[in-house]
């Protein structure tokens, strides 16, 4: 089964059919909302708002290791996360699609790992290419298919939160070749590869990131919200694109 994780500004998808909820209980805790299985386009999946619904849990309190872990005990194998990000390289206005290939951890403090002292052998799983590269080309095909715009590939910057970034941090993670900068990335994506989960991203660019463009002065999210909008509308297309494909044995 598949899963989506909402991030900011899809707390709710209004094209599922909602046939049940899951409160699921994990041994980290619950998480951050309860998992609502729905139909979409014939295919059943769960989807889970990774903020909380309504939306109320900053990204250095999510419980990462529970919303994964509960993917995971539903049955889930593969997860297609929605991110807002700032844009960093030239080229990703607010609204934009990206489908990423890369990743830069700059969080801390964060319950990382799955791997604790009750393991019997520490597994050290390999992370070369954090996102699926299936599930990649899956979404690729689907935006392809669908005639939508996608960025593909690019690197996601992971960074504490909650305040956004100094100009000169935008800067450093420029030199450290990231291209886009989120605050929810990690540790999701390697619970996933440690949960054996296919895990994709659809990024969504909010705003141009601190230093750049719009946000010379100050980072501009304002502005852009009528933008970062339809850009999420795109990127649910996408994912609508892939499941319609799947119904139909495409
Ligand atoms: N930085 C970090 N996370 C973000 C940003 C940003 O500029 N925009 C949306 N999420």
């Amino acid at each position: 089964m598949l899963a989506v994780i909402g991030g900011s500004g899809f707390n709710r998808w209004d094209a599922l059919h909602v046939t049940g909820s899951v409160d699921a209980a994990t041994p980290y805790g619950a998480p951050s909302a309860p998992l609502t299985r729905g139909l979409v386009a014939g295919c059943e999946l769960l989807f889970l708002a990774r903020h909380g619904d309504p939306h109320r849990i900053a990204p250095h309190l999510i419980n990462y290791r529970a919303n994964i872990a509960a993917l995971r005990d539903a049955g889930v194998r593969r997860v297609v996360a929605f991110a807002s990000v700032g844009g960093i390289a030239a080229g990703l206005p607010a609204g934009s699609v990206v489908v990423p290939d890369g990743i830069l951890d700059y969080t801390h403090s964060r319950e990382h790992t799955f791997v604790d002292a009750n393991v019997d052998a520490v597994a050290h799983i390999d992370f070369t290419h954090p996102f699926d590269p299936a599930l990649r080309e899956q979404l690729l095909g689907a935006a392809a298919g669908a005639g939508i715009a996608v960025r593909d590939g690019g690197t996601y910057a992971a960074t504490q939160g909650p305040r956004l970034e100094s100009a000169a941090e935008i800067r450093r993670l420029e030199r450290d070749g990231a291209d886009l900068v989120g605050m929810t990335g990690m540790p999701e994506a390697a619970l996933a590869r440690e949960a054996g989960l296919a895990y994709a991203m659809l990024a969504v660019v909010a705003n141009d990131a601190a230093g750049k463009g719009d946000s010379a002065a100050a980072v501009a999210l304002e502005g852009a919200q009528a933008r970062f909008d339809a850009g999420m509308a795109s990127a649910r297309e996408v994912l609508l694109a892939l499941l319609r494909a799947e119904a139909g044995g495409a």
